[in-house]
């Protein structure tokens, strides 16, 4: 499947705004960590991160996860053809597993305790953002400057 020229721009126009949107997604639950442990209301903190990381953040990883593949597979670059893309495609799969699977529990509980939310937790939301647009960042830069090459010979 190799997407026509308007599609392409169309479907790169969608990925980029929703993985850099993701980035600037995750920068305000980086915010919302930091204020959390600098001893801002936590009964507006953790709701406030709960609706953003529940009702945004976690929906715009998956959309941007599918979007992305859609991207490589529609296009020249393919899905492991070249190490820059496959290297997007596994951090990204990372990312979503986490997303899903580990912080939803997390925003979930800052959503309901709020000014209740274990330690433990409050540190977790500081460092889960932390972790997360370090590895979105490095997807950018790789996205800007495609290094490494091709991965499979080609055809
Ligand atoms: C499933 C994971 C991903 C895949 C398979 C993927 C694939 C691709 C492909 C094939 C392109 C080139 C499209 C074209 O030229 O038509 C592209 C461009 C781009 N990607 Fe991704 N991507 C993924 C995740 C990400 C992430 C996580 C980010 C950043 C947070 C990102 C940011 C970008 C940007 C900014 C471009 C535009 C680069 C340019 O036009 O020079 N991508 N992506």
């Amino acid at each position: 499947m190799t997407l026509t020229p308007r599609w392409r721009k169309v479907v790169l126009t969608l990925h980029v705004i929703t993985s850099v949107g993701l980035l600037g997604a995750d920068l305000v639950l980086l915010t919302l960590g930091a204020a959390g442990m600098a001893g801002f209301d936590p009964a507006v903190v953790y709701p406030a991160t709960g609706l953003i990381g529940l009702v945004l953040f976690a929906p715009l990883a998956l959309v941007m996860w599918v979007i992305g593949v859609v991207n490589a597979v529609g296009t020249k670059w393919g899905l492991i053809r070249y190490w820059w893309v496959a290297v997007k495609l596994v951090i990204s799969t990372a990312f979503l597993l986490l997303v899903l699977i580990a912080l939803r529990p997390l925003l979930l509980d800052a959503l309901h305790l709020g000014a209740d939310l274990p330690a433990r937790q409050r540190a977790s939301l500081l460092a889960a953002p932390i972790v997360s647009t370090t590895l979105l960042a490095f997807a950018t830069i790789v996205s800007v400057f495609k290094p490494w090459g091709r991965r499979t010979a080609a055809a």
